[in-house]
């Protein structure tokens, strides 16, 4: 199975060298295995220093801004990003959706992303779980109010990101990991969501991954019973090793 990885550096590593030796490490493991392929999605002041220095290498942003282009001190609009070879972009995370990220933002990046030919990678996921199964509903709301005005053709390049909240880690990758069935269900769930809003169709082709804690120790059970498309790795992709055992376990079947 092609699973999509995307590694989100968020605030990491701390210089432009430090993200070159990074970016170097993970060229080299896919030069070496043919089965590999990973996003990386570095700090803004580091997506050139990343670059696409492989084929099999694709380059990310982690976020956007709402507007088109202006006055808008410190944003980086959707046409920079394609202008610097960003193919992806996280949208919604919940760490920006802390900072002030509404779901009308979300929506607006989410369409800019979409007219400049850039994949939004959109997160959605709960705070915490109820025993109601309210986590359903807020999933369900997150998700129809950033796909809000896009269209069916549009849907092809969306991807989502099931990330509950309560299993990110503290930036180590090691918190609370969602069960397999945890991940699978919400998968389900989405599908489902996904499909009453644009028909069985194309609903069914979207990718929907899974974040929260993925390390080199939960990868492969993750991979092997959560029938996720593909993972959004914080933590452990700004260590070399771990984001290579991570891909390898990911790309295995
Ligand atoms: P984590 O982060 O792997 O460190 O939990 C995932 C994310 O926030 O995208």
């Amino acid at each position: 199975m092609k699973r999509l990885v995307i590694g989100n550096w968020k605030m990491n590593p701390a210089t432009a060298t430090l993200a070159q030796k990074l970016v170097k490490g993970i060229t080299e493991a896919l030069k070496k295995d043919s089965r590999l392929s990973a996003i990386i999605a570095p700090p803004f002041p580091f997506l050139s220093v990343v670059g696409k220095l492989h084929p099999r290498l694709s380059l990310a942003a982690q976020s956007l801004s709402h507007k088109k282009e202006g006055p808008y001190t410190g944003e980086v609009s959707a046409t920079m990003l394609r202008s610097l070879g960003v193919s992806c972009v996280i949208v919604g995370h919940s760490e920006r959706r802390a900072l002030g990220e509404t779901d009308e933002m979300i929506n607006l990046k989410v369409l800019l992303a979409l007219k400049e030919k850039i994949s939004p990678i959109i997160c959605v996921g709960e705070k915490e779980r109820d025993t109601h199964g309210k986590y359903f509903s807020i999933v369900e709301e997150q998700l129809t109010r950033a796909l809000l005005g896009v269209s069916k053709v549009q849907l092809a390049h969306v991807v989502i990101a099931y990330e509950p909240v309560w299993a990110i880690s503290k930036g180590d990758g090691k918190g609370e990991t969602a069960t397999p069935e945890h991940a699978h269900e919400m998968k389900l769930f989405i599908q489902k969501v996904l499909v009453s809003l644009y028909g069985r169709q194309v609903a069914m082709k979207v990718p929907v991954i899974y974040g929260g804690s993925v390390n080199p120790q939960n990868v492969e059970e993750l991979a092997e019973k959560s029938e996720a498309d593909g993972f959004l790795v914080g933590g452990a992709s700004v260590n070399v090793d771990s984001f290579i055992t991570i891909l390898k376990a990911a790309h295995h079947e």
